[in-house]
Parts: C-alpha cells; sequence; structure tokens
C-alpha cells in the first residue's frame, strides 16, 4: 500500500471486553472503503486499559501516547471490566482513557442521541415521546471534578477517612467548550441548552455567566440554561424539546447515558472528543461489557457509527461518513438486529454478521 501525502494515520486501540470484537468490525469497514472506495488511509495499532495494564503495567503506555499524538485520528472500542476493579485508581483501565483525553487535549466531546425509526420500539419510552429524537450532548472533557486539584482521601485528625474533588472551571476552558456548542447548534436548529447548578455551585455560577457571554458572538443562537436535576427529569418527560445541550464533564457524563438510552439501545450511538484542531478520538458511548464479551452477540454499530464521526470531523470525507450512516439505515431497514435491539419480528445476527451486512450495504 502506497502512502501519499494525502494518507491520513488512524490509531486502532481496540481495548477491554467488547472492544476488540466491535472494533474489528469498524476496522473491516475502513478497509472496505479503502479497498472499494479510494479511501487513503494507514491504520496503526496499540494497546489501552486493561489489556495495556496486562501487558505493560500502564493503562497507557508511553508508546500508545506516542502513536496517539502522531496519529490523525483515533478509533477507540471500549475500556474497563471486573479483572481491574480492585487496582489502584492511578492505574486502572479508565486512567487510559482519561489520560488520552487530558493529553491530547480532547476538551469537546459530542455525543448524538438518535432515534433511529426502525428502533422506536426498542426505547423503554413511549414512541411519540422518543420518535424523531435528535439530540446533541456537548460534554466538557478535559477539566471539571474529574479532573480538578486537590483530590484524594485523607485521614483527619479524628482517624476518620474523608474524600475530596475539586470542581474547578477557568473562564477560558468554558468559552472554549461553549464555542463548540454554538458552532454545532449553527449547522443544526440554532438552539443551546446550557446545563448547570448555578443555583448551588459557584463554578457553575461562571460557566452560566461565560455561556451568556460568548453566546453574544452568536445572535442567531437560541440560548437556554436549565439546573441538571431539572435537565434529567426533562430528557425522560420530554427530550424532543432539546436541539444542543452543552454541559460539564461529570453532568455530561450522567446526562449521555440517559439520552443514549431514550434511543432504545446504548449500542447505537457514536461519540467524538475533539481538540481546538479537529483531531479527535472517536468511541462508541458504550462500556465494554465485560459480561457478554467474546460471545459474538455485541452490537458494532455505535462503533461504525464512530467511524463516520471520524470521517466527517477529523478527515473531512463527508461522503464517506454518509455512507456508512445509509448503510446501517439499510441494515436496519433489512430487519437485521444484534441481541440488544432484537424484537420478535428481526433476524438476529452476531457481531460480525452485522459488520458484513454494512460491508454489502456500502457498495
Ligand atoms: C464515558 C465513561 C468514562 C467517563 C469512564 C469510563 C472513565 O463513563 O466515557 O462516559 O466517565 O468519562
Ligand atoms: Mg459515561
Amino acid at each position: 500500500m502506497k502512502r501519499g501525502k494525502m494518507t491520513k494515520k488512524i490509531l486502532i486501540l481496540p481495548g477491554d471486553g467488547i472492544g476488540p470484537e466491535i472494533v474489528a468490525e469498524a476496522v473491516k469497514v475502513l478497509e472496505a472503503l479503502q479497498t472499494n472506495h479510494g479511501l487513503e488511509i494507514e491504520l496503526d495499532h496499540g494497546l489501552v486499559g486493561g489489556a495495556a495494564y496486562d501487558a505493560t503495567g500502564s493503562p497507557l503506555p508511553d508508546e500508545t501516547l506516542e502513536k496517539a499524538t502522531a496519529c490523525d485520528a483515533i478509533l477507540l472500542g471500549a475500556v474497563g471490566g471486573h479483572k481491574w476493579e480492585s487496582l489502584d485508581i492511578a492505574v486502572r483501565p479508565e486512567k487510559g482513557l482519561l489520560g488520552l483525553r487530558a493529553n491530547l487535549a480532547l476538551f469537546s466531546n459530542l455525543r448524538p442521541a438518535i432515534l433511529y425509526p426502525q428502533l422506536a420500539d426498542a426505547s423503554t419510552l413511549k414512541a411519540e415521546v422518543v420518535s424523531g429524537l435528535d439530540i446533541m450532548i456537548v460534554r466538557e472533557l478535559t477539566g471539571g471534578i474529574y479532573f480538578g486539584q486537590p483530590r484524594g482521601i485523607r485521614t483527619l485528625d479524628n482517624g476518620e477517612k474523608q474524600g475530596f474533588n475539586t470542581l474547578i472551571y477557568k473562564e477560558s476552558e468554558i468559552e472554549r467548550i461553549g464555542r463548540s456548542a454554538f458552532e454545532i447548534a449553527m449547522k443544526r436548529d440554532k438552539r443551546v441548552c446550557s446545563v448547570d447548578k448555578a443555583n448551588v455551585l459557584e463554578c457553575t455560577e461562571l460557566w452560566r455567566e461565560v455561556m451568556i457571554r460568548v453566546a453574544k458572538e452568536y445572535p442567531e443562537i437560541e440560548l437556554s440554561h436549565m439546573y441538571v436535576d431539572n435537565a434529567a427529569m426533562q430528557l425522560v418527560r420530554a427530550p424532543k424539546q432539546f436541539d444542543v445541550m452543552v454541559t460539564t464533564n461529570m453532568f455530561g457524563d450522567i446526562l449521555s447515558d440517559c439520552a443514549a438510552m431514550l434511543t432504545g439501545s446504548i449500542g447505537m450511538l457514536p461519540s467524538a472528543s475533539l481538540d481546538a484542531n479537529g483531531k479527535g478520538m472517536y468511541e462508541p458511548i458504550h462500556g465494554s461489557a465485560p459480561d457478554i464479551a467474546r460471545q459474538g452477540i455485541a452490537n458494532p454499530l455505535a462503533t461504525i457509527l464512530s467511524v463516520a464521526m471520524l470521517l466527517r470531523y477529523s478527515l473531512d470525507q463527508t461522503a464517506m461518513a454518509g455512507r456508512i450512516e445509509a448503510a446501517v439505515n439499510k441494515v436496519l431497514d433489512d430487519g437485521l438486529r444484534t441481541a440488544d435491539i432484537h424484537t420478535e419480528d428481526a433476524r438476529q445476527v452476531s457481531t460480525s454478521e452485522m459488520g458484513d451486512a454494512i460491508i454489502a450495504a456500502l457498495n
């Protein structure tokens, strides 16, 4: 394979649990686009998470970080599993993921929650509440309580232990995630709901203040604000009221799982984590699901749709991204379902059969 100037380097990080099997299907899709549709890419592979810890003693080995710094985009499966839960927090698989986000400054996390009409019955909510759902959650990913110092568990004078973390945001961090959200909203319905807890937390009082300030640069955007407890309630009560939601690292973690479930299966939803220059890491929203690993039943569609996001946001290959999304629609129309989205009149397929069907539908 010759490597031209235009060739983009993609780092593949399968990770743990179902990670390797779903990533294998996404790689098949990338290779099919390379062979049949002229996509100029070069794939590299690396270890992250528990798999990396087992092999090297670190969930984010230097070699992986070097490859991640050098490539144009990263495709990641998932990290974590029961096997590593008792390790010291500093070397747990999740630290591999957090280390990649922090070291590569991937501050803007895009988590779409889209309901595929073919799957309306798979949602636990009534079809009329979720049909047509199309929300984009923009989660701040490199700051807030996830990274704030000081943090730890200390022993007080009386011998009692005390755990502590710090919720902390600078204006510049809030400004840049605000801009991310407003830019995305400009390409959608131009509505942004900023989620905070400004009635209790000073840090998010500042968050709200800065959002209002940045929004002045985007006169066409309709900005609203919601406290996070109400936002969680509104997401399950009337989710279609939202277009773009922008929020802090931890609130975004929680609300994006909630939004994902509205769509019937967390196995369908991709995500992008972007830096200031459009370089990104792409991964399914779901976790490593160790309980169903190596059974060939995991849904590879979230990972395959993450490839579509990768092509759109980091490689500027909009048409090829659309081709993947159309293939996913076609396969769902044809009634193919993995176990997580299976309903009575559909045809249940394995992880690799789903991947093969997508590849057939690409052409
Ligand atoms: C996510 C995950 C991660 C997070 C974990 C695995 C560290 O839940 O990407 O939403 O909390 O950010
Ligand atoms: Mg999460």
